[in-house]
């Protein structure tokens, strides 16, 4: 087994806690009470029970680090240099129909860069995990990109605006694009999941816009750190910012960049 940093072993622990949780809950569906926050975005109590472990956990471990975390915001520390960014049930939607496809997702940033991040699978336990400059891992196993430089060949991942959400015209386009060139696309339903099947080589490439930085920040890191590229959909290092993201291995990222800027609504 590779040298975890000590900063990661806490984030581990914290999110196989939180995870055990999770499983327990998925197993009592129906009695979990359940919230609308606005139109298909759910909230449920596992969500928030899940965050409050994650961040008590961590504040005990890291005291004095920040915080920006889904259902509670910020929560501000006095050591201004780190900060984890968390999403406590990526896949929300999934978890509440059974479908055993979310995810834990914690990066921690210091002085602004992601330095180390994990996403978690608690039903297939599977650790997707990464360190700046050390590597991206899943379990024990290192991972890197796919290596496929024929767009006709790829796989491709996104996630569809639903329910009123802004961008569908512009997302169809992009699908009609893609799909016209690829070996066919999959919309699974955590973004953190995606990206980390990017950093696998399950799948080729990610896309998809008006995401939060919660659902991106530790793939971001995790893909890098698999060899992959990752940019926002103006080819800019701003992903965390706009929401939008294309990750995908250096060959391909380029053709797909000018694909999806170029389709017509
Ligand atoms: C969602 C998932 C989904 C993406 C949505 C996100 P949530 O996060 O990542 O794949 O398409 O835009 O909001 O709400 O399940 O944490
Ligand atoms: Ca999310
Ligand atoms: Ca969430």
């Amino acid at each position: 087994m590779r040298y975890l940093s000590p900063a990661l072993n806490v984030m581990m622990a914290a999110a196989r806690k939180a995870g055990r949780g999770l499983i327990r809950d998925l197993g009592e569906l129906e009695n979990l009470q359940i919230s609308k926050k606005g139109p298909a975005d759910f909230v449920t109590s596992a969500d928030q029970r899940t965050e409050r472990i994650l961040v008590d956990e961590l504040t005990k471990a890291r005291p004095g680090y920040c915080f920006l975390v889904e259902e509670r915001g910020v929560i501000d520390g006095p050591d201004k240099s780190h900060r984890f960014i968390i999403d406590p049930i990526d896949g929300t939607t999934n978890f509440m129909h059974g479908i055993p496809h979310f995810a834990i997702s914690i990066a921690l940033e210091r002085d602004g860069n992601l330095v180390s991040a994990l996403v978690f699978n608690p039903v297939t336990d599977e650790m997707y995990f990464a360190e700046r400059g050390q590597g991206a891992y899943l379990n024990d196993k290192r991972l890197r990109v796919a290596a496929r430089k024929n767009l006709a060949e790829t796989l491709i991942a996104s996630g569809a605006p639903y329910m009123g959400k802004e961008g569908l015209e512009e997302f169809l386009g992009e699908l009609r694009g893609v799909l016209n060139v690829t070996a066919g696309m999959r919309r699974f339903g955590a973004a953190s999941l995606d990206l980390a099947w990017v950093a696998a080589g399950r799948f080729d490439a990610f896309w998809e816009r008006n995401l939060k930085a919660w659902d991106i920040a530790a793939g971001i890191l995790l893909v890098r750190e698999a060899g992959g590229e990752v940019s926002d959909l103006k080819g800019r290092d701003r992903m965390m910012e706009t929401g939008d993201i294309l990750a995908a291995n250096d060959s391909l990222h380029k053709p797909l960049l000018d694909l999806i800027r170029g389709a017509k609504p």
